[in-house]
């Protein structure tokens, strides 16, 4: 039974095998000898073939009409990294930049690479702190390049300490004869001074209500500590695994947010359609990912669950079929989201001076999750102590799960419902304020096997809905509302062809849909966004080896702001954009307004960089 799963498999397990530090010393001295001999030969290659670029479809970051300060942070070679500790370099605040204020900040990631090499998933921390969690892209024989631009704004006060801090990236890459791919990084960061004084960070609105709208005074990093042979990343390896970190926050403290970021690999990089277990177990399968497709992060403060997340199944540049993936990858693949927890209502709990500890945990859970926070802190500025207290804490999930099959074919339905919601006041010099923060879950997978299980249909809908109110004297001072559909449908067959080959089909759709809305007192704000990508995909297989393939995607990005419009219609197939629409026109209907290509140049940069 040479299924779509075992080759999935197959593929997975090659990737496995790279990732699992199975070299004897001897092996790893002759791995390093070729990725020598690898390097030099791909420098001494004369090749005219412009390298192909890569880009996410995701909107311009909006920046002020002032020229950036840029400041480069690191600029590395990722050669053979894997279970090396990672790169490190001193950061200085830029002392060439004579401004008082930023009024935003951008990261930049930026990349080279030439030959052939996986995924490989990586993050860049702070101080611990993470900054940006990716993935990279997986290169071709004439050379491809990326970058990745991240508003990392809400990093201000990390960015600005007057101290030297540790900036630390791991990409554990492994370079031998086959995969010869050396990632060339160089990492930039651009700091726009305000356009002018009245526009800059603290402009004295109500105290409060700034403290919903600025950044953090304080971050304090929840991952592990250096000196590490890996990412600062905890890893959660089953469904047991709680990984803890111990923490102490200063005592006037009056707000406090829980930034999560999540990333899934290995035997649950495809969670949503991994296997239901009686299901394995009737057909007597070995090395399928099972424990069902349902999995969600719980996040704890002293034991108690604060806060769930249900990620957005990133598909990262390698998954499902490689080619879908070129030059236009997945959503989210170059920069997953991270997910905020409100954890104001806990104060009270935790402003004792004394230690408390995070915990992460995934339900159901196979190897490996990697997972670290940030803790945003506000401080009250005119008081050296504020007090709270919990007054609520609820939480319930609700599972229901349907299998119907017989043999390898079957329909499984997966639902789950939930709920937590937590109530607290915190008293501070902006007064006595009470904070609830409530989020609301549901989830739908529909999983059909078919074709003597070499069909798999997957349809996974996630909503993802989160409210933050904050009441002063029984008035809202601030509220904030966010909804988020994420689906995936995702249909994979195998079809054999007879003669050793097989004909491996997958269509994919993926949908990310975000709506915000905050009332901040005087008035109401909001954003929404629609991005949806469909993709198709073949690939011959034979002998476990990817004959030929085809891969074709068409996207559709539609963003409405308070200050900006973006919309983008955009196709490729086979490594050629086919079409790709741009408009800023905040019109109900937004319509093309303008038909320029990215293919020859670097269209972002000029949009927001310069
Ligand atoms: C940064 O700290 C150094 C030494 O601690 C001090 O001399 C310098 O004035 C500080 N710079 C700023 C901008 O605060
Ligand atoms: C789960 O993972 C933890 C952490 O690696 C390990 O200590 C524990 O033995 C594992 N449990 C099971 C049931 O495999
Ligand atoms: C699974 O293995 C058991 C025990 O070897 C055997 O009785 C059963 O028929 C097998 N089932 C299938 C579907 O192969
Ligand atoms: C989840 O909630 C919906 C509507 O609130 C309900 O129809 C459904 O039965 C619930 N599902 C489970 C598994 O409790
Ligand atoms: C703050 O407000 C809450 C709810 O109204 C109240 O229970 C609590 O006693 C107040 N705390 C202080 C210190 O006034
Ligand atoms: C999330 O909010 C949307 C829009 O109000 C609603 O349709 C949906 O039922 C909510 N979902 C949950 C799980 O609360
Ligand atoms: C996926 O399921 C949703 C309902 O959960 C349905 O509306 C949608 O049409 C399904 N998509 C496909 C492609 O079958
Ligand atoms: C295998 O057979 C299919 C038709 O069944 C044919 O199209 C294909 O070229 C053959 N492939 C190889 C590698 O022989
Ligand atoms: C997959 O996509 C191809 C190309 O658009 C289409 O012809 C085919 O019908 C799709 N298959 C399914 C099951 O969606
Ligand atoms: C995107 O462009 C394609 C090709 O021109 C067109 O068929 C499609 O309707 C467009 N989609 C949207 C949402 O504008
Ligand atoms: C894809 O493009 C390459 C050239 O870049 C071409 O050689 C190949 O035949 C194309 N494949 C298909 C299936 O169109």
């Amino acid at each position: 039974m040479a299924s779509f799963h075992f080759r999935l498999l197959l593929y997975l397990s090659l990737f496995l095998l790279l990732l699992q530090p199975l070299f004897t010393t001897a092996n790893l001295h002759k791995t390093r000898n070729l990725l020598k001999s690898n390097l030099i030969a791909e420098h001494t290659t004369v090749n005219e073939t412009p390298p192909t670029l890569y880009f996410e479809v995701t909107k311009p970051i909006k920046v002020p009409n002032t020229k950036p300060c840029s400041h480069l942070l690191l600029h590395h070679d990722f050669g053979y990294t894997y279970g090396k500790p990672p790169v490190l370099a001193n950061y200085t605040p830029p002392s060439h930049c004579s401004f008082d204020k930023f009024s935003k900040i951008v990261l930049e990631w930026k990349a080279t690479c030439k030959g052939r090499q996986f995924d490989r998933i990586f993050g860049v921390w702070l101080g611990g702190v993470e900054i940006l969690r990716s993935c990279s892209a997986e290169p071709r024989a004439t050379g491809i390049v990326w970058s990745v631009e991240k508003d990392i704004t809400r990093y201000y006060s990390l960015l600005v300490k007057n101290e030297t801090q540790t900036l630390a990236v791991y990409l554990g890459n492994l370079v031998d004869k086959t995969y010869t791919g050396v990632y060339h990084v160089d990492i930039t960061v651009y700091f726009y001074p305000a356009e002018n004084d009245l526009n800059n960070h603290e402009n004295g609105m109500d105290d409060l209500v700034s403290g919903y709208g600025s950044e953090a005074d304080l971050i304090l990093p929840i991952s592990r500590n250096l000196p590490l042979n890996d990412g600062l990343w905890f890893e959660i390896e089953n469904s047991t695994d709680t990984e803890v970190k111990e923490f102490k926050i200063p005592p006037n403290v009056y707000r406090a947010v829980l930034e999560v970021y999540v990333s899934f690999h290995e035997n649950d990089e495809f969670w949503y359609g991994n296997l239901p277990n009686d299901y394995i177990a009737a057909n007597n399968l070995t090395d399928y990912p099972g424990n069902g497709p349902f999995r969600e992060v719980v996040v704890s403060l002293d034991g108690k669950v604060v806060g769930a997340i249900w990620p957005f199944t990133v598909i990262y540049t390698g998954g499902i079929n490689p080619l879908l993936w070129r030059p236009i990858t997945g959503i989210g693949s170059f920069d997953l989201p991270s997910y905020n927890i409100e954890v104001t209502p806990f104060l009270g709990n935790i402003l004792d001076g004394k230690t408390h500890k995070f915990g992460f945990s995934v339900t159901n859970a196979l190897n490996v999750w990697y997972i670290d926070a940030n803790l945003h802190l506000w401080l009250d500025s005119k008081s050296p102590k504020t007090v709270g207290k919990l007054l609520k804490h609820n939480n319930a999930l609700l599972v229901s799960l349907v299998s119907n099959f017989k043999g390898l074919e079957g329909t499984f339905l997966t639902k789950v419902n939930r709920s937590v919601s937590s109530s607290g006041w915190v008293k501070s010099s902006h007064g006595n304020v009470t904070t609830h923060f409530i989020q609301d879950f549901s989830y739908n997978n529909k999983m059909v096997m078919g074709n003597d299980g070499n069909l798999q249909i997957v349809n996974q809908t996630i909503h993802f809905n989160d409210s933050v109110s904050a009441i002063k004297q029984s008035s809202n001072a601030h509220s904030m509302k966010s909804f988020r559909l994420f689906s995936i449908y995702l249909y994979s067959d195998s079809l054999d062809q007879g003669n050793g080959t097989s004909l491996e089909v997958s269509n994919v759709t993926l949908g990310f849909d975000e709506k915000i809305s905050r009332n901040a007192g005087f008035g109401l704000s909001g954003s929404s966004l629609n991005n949806l990508q469909n993709g198709q995909g073949e690939m011959v297989v034979k002998n476990n080896l990817v004959v030929s393939g085809l891969g074709s995607t068409q996207q559709v990005y539609k963003y409405h702001g308070n200050e900006f419009c973006y919309f983008r219609n955009i196709s490729s197939s086979n490594y050629t954009i086919l079409y790709d629409k741009v408009g800023y026109n905040c019109n109900k209907r937004t319509k093309s307004q303008f038909g320029f290509s990215l293919r020859n140049g670097d269209l972002f940069r000029q949009i927001h960089l310069f």
